[in-house]
């Protein structure tokens, strides 16, 4: 099953005279988080994939985890500089993203900078759900 993170590249754009200024938040962020995941084991498994615009603009910067048959997640606050660590924080998230059958993240396994900026939790299409 593929995965996918989303990452935004027009988050945190800076705009003059209708022309943008230098590079956004959202391809910084896509920027460091594809320097780690050269080097990441999920590669073949889990693509990092940018989008333009999630509709989550006023908390950018904004990523989200997708596959199918398992919740979505959506998550934003996150800063165009994180750390190396922070980075690896969010890689580690979505490696427990593709471990769990129905990628379901708790809170309390969620790094810090998951647990607060999370925007939407959408369950699976294929959900059965009890009428
Ligand atoms: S510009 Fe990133 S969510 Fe809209």
């Amino acid at each position: 099953m593929q995965h996918t993170m989303f990452v935004c590249t027009t988050c945190a754009s800076v705009w003059e005279n209708g022309k943008l200024v230098g590079v956004s938040g959202g391809k910084k962020l896509l920027q460091q988080l594809q320097e780690l995941y050269q080097h990441w084991e999920l590669q073949e498994e889990f693509a990092i994939a940018p989008v333009e615009c999630m509709s989550a603009c006023n908390r950018s910067c904004v990523i989200c985890f997708t596959a199918e048959s398992k919740y979505t997640y959506l998550f934003g606050d996150l800063s165009p500089d994180l750390s190396v660590s922070a980075i690896a924080d969010v890689l580690e998230c979505a490696s427990k993203y593709y471990t769990h059958q129905q990628g379901l993240l708790p809170w309390a396994e969620r790094p810090e900078l998951l647990k607060k900026g999370i925007l939407a939790k959408i369950p699976p299409v294929s959900i059965s759900y009890a009428s």
